[in-house]
């Protein structure tokens, strides 16, 4: 029985992670869970939010899920020593699990143009996946200080780190249509010139039959969202997928609809690409769509089981036509949306 180790989190999470149990419980109905207390709710309860216990789980885990973790902006965990609060439990756990491509799709599903805030035209048949470096740059060096009078990280990419996250990109893109734009800032930064160079070498060695290009990060930030149907996959590195991934979500129309998948030589992890929500947590209004979505790509991922995966995705999206959630401007809260994805799924079980 595959093991599935469940983290809620905080804010919106246990809600959003609920839902998306429902949905895996009635296509497939196998999986065991094992869930554990993460982010700021394991700082509440044990002092930290990574513990040993979940760490020993999720490194026996088939493939983690997880909802989102971290608080509102006054939040007591965003005083607490760095390495103690609910972002460093993400980053470690990430780390942990050695998973360093981060794959977030922003598709606009036929029929659901009218759920996004761009033009009809602009938002058809938007199908594009960002491939995010999720172990290095900024985030992980280990340089880094907050002094009384000075503050620094630096952003520093090494060649293998280049080069697996290239393959990925190219990888993906032989499975859709042959384009892969790495996205960089060359122009001033020796660590993108760098990454520029190794992206190439690697095309040109093993993947000459995908087109690459290079663009910029504040360019692509306007095209994404003003030419979208121009990119295929985008390759780039942690902080900048982390920017264009959430810009992205405007094309469908909400956060709530962005899923993803982490992935490295071990155990998938699977999350909405938005944070906890702390603004509209425990109202019952969360749209669990992203989340459940990253339950369907656990299914293809990790489990290889397409099949589940695809009748997921296709009851998300008639639910969503049907009775969509609040931040796509509809009426239905996070359970009447979850009953909608059960009942169509109950459906297509009968039809
Ligand atoms: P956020 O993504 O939590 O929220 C941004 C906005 O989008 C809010 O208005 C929120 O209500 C809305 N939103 C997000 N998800 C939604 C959903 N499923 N349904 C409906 N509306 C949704 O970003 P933030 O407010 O900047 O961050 C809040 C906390 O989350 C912070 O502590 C941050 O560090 C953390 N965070 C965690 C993750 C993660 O767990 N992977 C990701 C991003 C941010
Ligand atoms: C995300 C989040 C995280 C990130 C934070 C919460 C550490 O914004 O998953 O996109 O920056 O990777
Ligand atoms: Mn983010």
């Amino acid at each position: 029985m595959p093991k599935i180790v469940v983290l809620p989190g905080d804010g919106i999470g246990p809600e959003i992670v609920a839902s998306a149990i429902e949905v895996l419980k009635v296509v497939a109905p196998d999986l065991e869970y094992d869930e554990h207390k993460f982010g700021g709710a394991s700082i509440d309860a044990y002092g930290e939010p990574f513990t040993a216990a979940t760490q020993e789980a999720v490194q026996t885990a088939d493939a983690v899920l997880l909802g989102s973790i971290g608080g509102a902006q006054d939040s007591h965990w965003n005083t607490l020593p760095r390495h103690l609060r609910p972002e460093s439990g993400l980053l470690a756990l990430r780390k942990a699990l050695g998973v360093y491509a981060n794959l977030r799709p922003i598709k606009v599903y036929e029929g659901m143009e009218h759920l996004s805030p761009l033009k009809p035209e602009l938002a058809r048949g938007v199908d594009v996946l960002v491939v995010r470096e999720l172990l290095g740059g900024v985030y992980f060096d280990p340089e880094r200080y907050i002094r009384d009078d000075e503050g620094f990280n630096a952003m520093r990419y090494k060649k293998h780190e280049v080069e697996r996250i290239a393959r990925v990109a190219f990888k993906a893109a032989q499975g859709r249509r042959n384009k892969v734009t790495s996205v960089d800032k060359a122009n001033v930064l020796e660590v993108s010139e760098f990454w520029r160079r190794e992206v190439v070498k690697v095309q040109q060695a093993e993947y000459s039959d995908v087109a690459l290009n290079h663009e910029y990060v504040d360019s692509v930030a306007m095209l994404l969202v003003t030419n979208p149907s121009r990119y295929d996959v985008i390759v780039t590195e942690n902080l900048f997928g982390d920017i264009l991934s959430d810009l992205g979500a405007v094309l469908p129309g909400s956060l709530g609809l962005m899923p993803s998948a982490s992935l490295g030589d071990g155990a998938g992890l699977y999350e909405p690409i938005h944070g906890s929500a702390p603004d509209i947590a425990g109202q019952g209004i969360a749209n669990p769509t992203a989340t459940i979505l990253s339950a369907a790509l656990l299914l293809r991922y990790s489990l290889n089981r397409p099949e589940a995966a695809d009748r997921i995705d296709a009851a998300v999206l008639k639910a969503l036509n049907e009775n969509p959630t609040k931040d796509l401007g509809g009426t239905a809260g996070t359970q009447e949306f979850t009953q909608t994805v059960l009942n169509v799924l109950k459906e297509t079980v009968t039809a």
